[in-house]
């Protein structure tokens, strides 16, 4: 696991767009697998950027959603499917009809989770983008998720439904239920890269890659797949102990070598 402590959320956006840019570009092709949330709105507005730029191209690049709440209107602007629209489809070459996600509108869900499942080891997720909640969920993996855990549909607690309301316009509140890839899909993708910013991830994140290995804690199951990169910020670093930390510099000063 390589930890990267970069000085703010900005310098996390651009490294996290260094390895997205690396992977893309790399000849292995393979499926980018894209968390949502607030923490991945600057990392995937900056991929974007690129695109605009000419530096970067999504045309060939398959995308995987890794969860999506149940219960939104499919034209709901919150639905993580129409967030990637707008973050990725919208701004870049990223093809309509490569984002893959599950269907929450399904009439027999247990069966779309399945097949979902299926879908997205068929396609081999070759980079995979996590960011964490507060109760160090992945994922909408929550606290007591099995690290065998597959796709599947989950009820979600109390804390990550109030976290999640600052997205939802007014009072409106998240949904209780969603999709998510389990702790066992996750864990087959070939790289990981955890990003998190912020003082309200610090536990969560200290108790992930310090604490014990736990289902109480489900991104700890992070310590066991063995290709992690995971980007902080000072405040959501602020809790950790063990000084394993990785000079902070971006994938091009430190030229073709180094996320290898
Ligand atoms: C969303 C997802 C969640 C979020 C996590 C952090 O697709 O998988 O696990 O990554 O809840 O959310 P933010 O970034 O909004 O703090």
């Amino acid at each position: 696991m390589a930890i990267f402590v970069v000085p703010d959320r900005t310098a996390a956006a651009l490294l996290t767009a260094d390895i997205v840019e690396r992977f893309v570009n790399s000849a292995a092709p393979a499926a980018l697998g894209v968390a949502t949330g607030e923490t991945m709105e600057e990392p995937l507005a900056e991929v974007a950027r690129r695109c605009q730029r000419g530096a970067l191209s999504l045309a060939r690049t398959e995308v995987f959603l890794l969860d999506e709440y149940v219960g939104l209107e499919p034209d709901d602007p919150c639905s993580f499917a129409n967030t990637v629209d707008r973050l990725l489809v919208g701004p870049t070459d990223l093809s309509p009809g490569a984002v893959h996600g599950p269907n929450p509108h399904s009439q027999d869900l247990s069966a779309e989770c399945a097949d979902y499942e299926r879908r997205v080891l068929a396609a081999g997720i070759g980079l995979q983008l996590l960011g964490i909640g507060t109760n160090g969920h992945i994922a909408f993996n929550e606290p007591g998720s099995s690290f065998a855990s597959s796709t599947r549909v989950v009820q979600l607690n109390e804390q990550t439904r109030n976290d999640n309301a600052r997205s939802f316009p007014g009072a409106t509140q998240p949904p209780t239920a969603a999709i998510t890839q389990g702790i066992g899909t996750i864990l087959l993708a070939r790289q990981i890269l955890l990003v998190a910013c912020g003082r309200p991830k610090a536990r969560a994140l200290a108790s992930a890659l310090e604490g014990p290995l736990t289902q109480s804690t489900p991104a700890s199951a992070l310590r066991l797949h063995p290709d992690v990169t995971v980007v902080l910020d000072p405040p959501a670093a602020a809790l950790l102990v063990n000084d394993r930390r990785q000079p902070c510099r971006t994938a091009r000063e430190e030229g073709e070598d180094f996320y290898q």
